[in-house]
């Protein structure tokens, strides 16, 4: 048996008792070190298998190979295995070993809940990352998405390789958002050193963004109360219709 676990953002408290359940029945837990890290205690007892960045088909490659020898094995990404996460890779190269996805609390949802309540109508995730993806076609989704007025997560929004990606969308987001729209920014959410900023997209402070951030941007329905992002469901539609219904 592979378990593809997520780990949740980073604290404790946010791993779910499935995932936790799953690192325990492993024999060998198999990972990149910072996540490795983030649940040193859980895993004192378990063979460690960990590499760096980058190295993510050979880290699957060794837990199939390990798998074929009787263990239990875990391969841990932090938030949710299927975002952006080793899940899908541990099904393409799994031979015939069992595989089981334990789901996480994805980084966009663990920062909603840290700016307010952000994705309470549709949204999308979008990763500014790449190194796997063509640079034109992450353009192309930024644009689309903000066409469509959805709220956009944007995942490895700014690293030294590429500190201009951000800009470049948000430059694309404004021929379709207004100025004002609100942005929250959650750094290293449900971790100890959590930051936020809430802030609109002409006020971003770009320099704050980091590869330990998440960018969360709203729709046209997003605004911001008490510091919080708030994006509206259509409730207010409906309770204005009552008004007029019962007459007040
Ligand atoms: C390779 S992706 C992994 C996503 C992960 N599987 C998830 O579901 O959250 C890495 C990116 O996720 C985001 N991220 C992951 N954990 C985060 C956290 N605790 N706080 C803020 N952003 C986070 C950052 O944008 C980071 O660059």
């Amino acid at each position: 048996m592979i378990y593809a676990v997520g780990i949740g953002p980073g604290s404790r408290e946010g791993i779910t008792y499935e995932a936790r359940s799953a690192i325990e029945k492993s024999d060998v837990v198999v990972g990149y070190k910072t996540y490795i890290d983030l649940i040193k205690d859980l895993v004192k007892d378990k063979e460690i298998v960990s590499n760096g960045m980058k190295q993510e088909v050979d880290r699957v490659k060794k837990a199939v190979e390990i798998s074929k020898t009787g263990k239990m094995v875990a391969v841990i990404s932090s938030g949710d295995a299927g975002v952006y996460g080793m899940a899908g890779l541990v099904l393409e190269l799994a031979e015939g070993e069992e595989v089981q996805v334990v789901s996480g609390v994805t980084a966009s949802t663990a920062a909603a809940a840290v700016l307010g309540a952000p994705l309470m109508h549709d949204f999308c995730h979008i990763s500014l990352s790449d190194l796997l993806t063509p640079l034109n076609l992450i353009y192309k989704r930024i644009a689309l998405a903000s066409e469509g007025d959805f709220v956009i997560c944007i995942y490895n929004p700014r690293s030294k390789g590429r500190p201009d990606y951000l800009k470049k969308s948000f430059e694309i987001m404004k021929k379709y958002k207004a100025g004002s729209t609100p942005v929250g920014v959650v750094k290293n959410a449900g971790r100890e050193n959590q930051q936020v900023q809430v802030c609109t997209m002409d006020t971003i402070d770009y320099e704050f963004v980091d590869m330990l951030s998440i960018v969360i941007v709203g729709n046209s329905s997003t605004y911001i109360k008490n510091n919080k992002i708030i994006t509206r469901r259509g409730y207010e539609r409906k309770l204005e219709k009552d008004v007029l219904k019962n007459g007040g």
